[in-house]
């Protein structure tokens, strides 16, 4: 271990000696949530849920993200400083699968345990991993589009982060299941990466026009789905291209109500928020905990968006924001 991360771990322990002193008895149990990003709308259902845990099971919770969504560095920098406030707990949504992995195991030798949600992280030093089933997710996109284009056509599929454990997951999902069930449908593009939505606005520009025959799409989240679905309306494609996507937003269910968006691969931030932050009071106070849990994934497309189901997942419920 290098000095900086001996001293590190040296000051992480005292200030978790100093916690367990004081904290859990005098000003609380306090857990970090630490999403990947707080810009899109699935990070704000994900604060929801945390927050609706933390006010029923009588903890205070400490929401820190980075600025944009990706920044590996910006991360482990918000992991180091909640670590640093002397919290009990960490509820963390990993950027990047291994670039994480170090802060997080120094928490684990200085008493601080880590839940993983959403995203993957390569180590065993946490508590559960909460998140959608992201390989099952991809292959639920790509039976969706198959089934649109009749099993046959051109398609591109614009990935999102290198690193990106939840988003890889699904790509491979979808690449996987359109091979097998699907071996027809041509994939003109699948190397290339939009990151959030104003550069895979740009990156899905360069796709349609180097590729003007295509007939359908794939997006593994909130901002490539966005970033894709303005580029198919400025090059009047939107709606003749079969697309399906990832998450929601009241941009990409305007895509839906619109046709341009034929299928939105759905998750549950809320509940994955509420039960990262119980899994972790759970642990704290010495019950047992699963080492993973799976949250809901659902299709949502034109036809069924207002069942109730699908309309409480497209919408979450924010108001344990206070929206
Ligand atoms: C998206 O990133 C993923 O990690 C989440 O599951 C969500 O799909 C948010 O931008």
């Amino acid at each position: 271990m290098d000095r900086i991360r001996f001293l590190r771990t040296v000051a992480l322990g005292f200030l978790a000696l100093l916690a367990a002193c004081g904290g859990d008895a005098a000003a609380g149990v306090r857990v970090a949530v630490v999403p990947k990003g707080t810009q899109n709308e699935f990070w704000k259902a994900i604060h929801a849920g945390a927050r609706r845990a933390a006010a029923e099971l009588g903890v205070g919770i400490e929401w820190q993200g980075p600025q944009p969504e990706g920044d590996r560095e910006a991360q482990i920098r918000v992991v180091e400083n909640v670590l640093a406030m002397g919290v009990q707990g960490l509820v963390l949504a990993p950027v990047d699968e291994v670039a994480l992995v170090p802060a997080v195991e120094d928490a684990a030798r200085a008493g601080v345990p880590t839940v993983v949600i959403d995203s993957g992280l390569r180590t065993d030093r946490r508590v559960s991993m909460i998140a959608t089933d992201n390989h099952a997710g991809g292959r639920l996109a790509a039976r969706r589009l198959g089934e649109l284009l009749g099993g046959k056509g051109r398609i591109v599929m614009l990935r999102f982060l290198e690193g990106s454990a939840s988003t890889t997951a699904r790509e491979a999902g979808f690449r996987e299941e359109l091979a097998a069930a699907f071996p027809q449908v041509q994939v003109l593009s699948d190397n290339q990466y939009g990151g959030n939505h104003e550069r895979a606005l740009s990156t899905s520009e360069s796709l349609l026009l180097a590729h003007r025959d295509l007939d359908g799409a794939f997006c593994p989240n909130e901002s490539t789905t966005l970033g894709m679905l303005l580029a198919l309306r400025a090059a009047g494609l939107a709606g003749r291209v079969k697309f399906v996507g990832f998450d929601s937003s009241d941009q990409l269910i305007d895509g839906l109500a619109q046709g341009h968006i034929h299928g939105l691969v759905l998750q549950d931030p809320v509940q994955m928020g509420y039960l990262g932050v119980r899994a972790m009071v759970q642990h704290l106070r010495g019950e047992p905990v699963a080492a993973a849990q799976n949250t809901e994934l659902v299709l949502a497309t034109p036809e069924n968006r207002a069942e109730p189901r699908i309309a409480g997942l497209l919408r979450p419920d924010l108001s344990s924001l206070g929206r």
